[in-house]
């Protein structure tokens, strides 16, 4: 066996008024830039952090310009607005989004070079960012507990990694939860769901990532319904966002699989949102990957609250899948992109894409192509 690593350096909050955590942890002297977007402010989410921040540091500017899906350009705009103010501290509220370009922020204010360096170049960040504090409004995207940002460029999602993007604490505030609308809940809590499924069974797993993924499932199965139907059940949103937490470090330690590859194309060439797509082909890649390790998915059929004392690994792994689909369907989420397929020849490069993609590696079964491609091709006509 080689030698692993698990690694984190990353104070976590949780709980009802978590956000008030930022007066612990900013001083007086700082500086502050909060980076999100023009639909947290308008929700007045954004207030509910100012208002903990304001008279409390020097300085206070929200950079509220990053986009659905963050470009190299909102990187380069939130750092020029964060040297104009010259902020000492980073405060991200938000999705992955705001949370991956604040992490680029905070080390592109402190390391020399242009994003593009530590991108594509890959140089290694030398020196510590800015300190970095992150507020998830979503549960899902998991960026606040990983050493990883993504950012589009050159047409494509390029990630960037290194221990320098972990943040200084991330604030698991429900309060700032509630008002995510139901469909957003359900694909994101899907995603949070695909990272933990997938870091279960994926090649890089290892005790550390499998206690935190399993208990993400478990939490997933006990709060994702509740916080889809009611959006202001602060329990089952303090639930969730802890399952996206978890999730988020097990996988970004563990690797990913098969489903997020191929969300990848479906994303990049589609505009499917990434929990949706990980949510249709989360069933799929299970059924792929079962007689890989069908004991991996028996254990997490119990974790989905599945009775599988009496099954066969085979059986119980079975039952997982049908949990999922199960789960699917409650949060409205449609089973297919059938109506999405623009042209029948994209099944063919989307495949090509998804195997290519550096996670599929850790998928615990190889993929081929040939594959890929009937999975895509299930994924436009699949139904129940
Ligand atoms: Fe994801």
């Amino acid at each position: 066996m080689p030698v692993q690593r698990f690694f984190l350096s990353t104070e976590f909050s949780f709980g009802p008024g978590a956000r008030k955590e930022l007066t612990r942890l900013v001083q007086a002297e700082d500086r502050v830039i909060i980076i999100t977007d023009a639909g947290l402010v308008k929700a007045g989410v954004v207030a509910m952090v100012e208002e903990v921040l304001q008279g409390r540091v020097a300085g206070l500017e929200v950079f509220s310009q990053v986009s659905v899906n963050p470009h190299a350009a909102d990187v380069e705009a939130a750092c020029r607005a964060a040297r104009t103010c010259g902020a000492t501290a980073v405060v991200a509220v938000g999705g992955g989004s705001p949370m991956d370009v604040a992490k680029m922020v905070s080390v592109l204010l402190t390391n020399p070079g242009t994003l593009a360096d530590y991108q594509w170049e890959r140089k290694p960040f030398t020196r510590p960012g800015l300190k970095l504090i992150v507020l998830p409004t979503t549960a899902g995207t998991g960026s606040e507990g990983t050493a990883t940002a993504v950012i589009i460029d050159r047409d494509t999602k390029q990630g960037i990694v290194g221990d320098e993007l972990l943040p200084r604490a991330a604030l698991l505030d429900p309060e700032l939860m509630a008002s995510l609308p139901p469909a957003i809940t359900a694909t994101t809590g899907m995603d949070a769901l695909t990272h933990a499924v997938e870091a279960l069974v994926a090649r890089g797993a290892n005790p550390f990532t499998n206690a935190l993924a399993a208990e993400a499932v478990r939490l997933i199965a006990k709060y994702l319904r509740r916080a889809f139907a009611c959006g202001d059940d602060l329990e089952a949103r303090e639930g969730m966002a802890l399952a996206s937490t978890l999730a988020g470090v097990a996988m970004d330690q563990a690797g990913l699989g098969v489903v997020h590859a191929m969300a990848g194309p479906l994303s990049s060439y589609y505009n499917v949102p990434h929990g949706l797509a990980n949510a249709v082909v989360l069933p799929l890649g299970m059924r792929y990957n079962l007689v890989a390790v069908p004991e991996k998915y028996a254990f997490i059929a119990g974790l989905l609250g599945v009775p599988v004392q009496n099954l066969t690994s085979r059986a119980a792994a079975l039952e997982a899948v049908r949990a999922v689909q199960e789960l699917q369907a409650d949060l409205q989420i449609r089973p297919t992109l059938k109506d999405d397929l623009r042209d029948p020849a994209d099944i063919e490069k989307f495949a090509r894409e998804a195997v290519a993609m550096f996670i599929c590696r850790a998928n615990p079964r190889v993929v081929s192509a040939a594959d890929c491609q009937r999975l895509f091709a299930e994924v436009f006509v699949y139904k129940e």
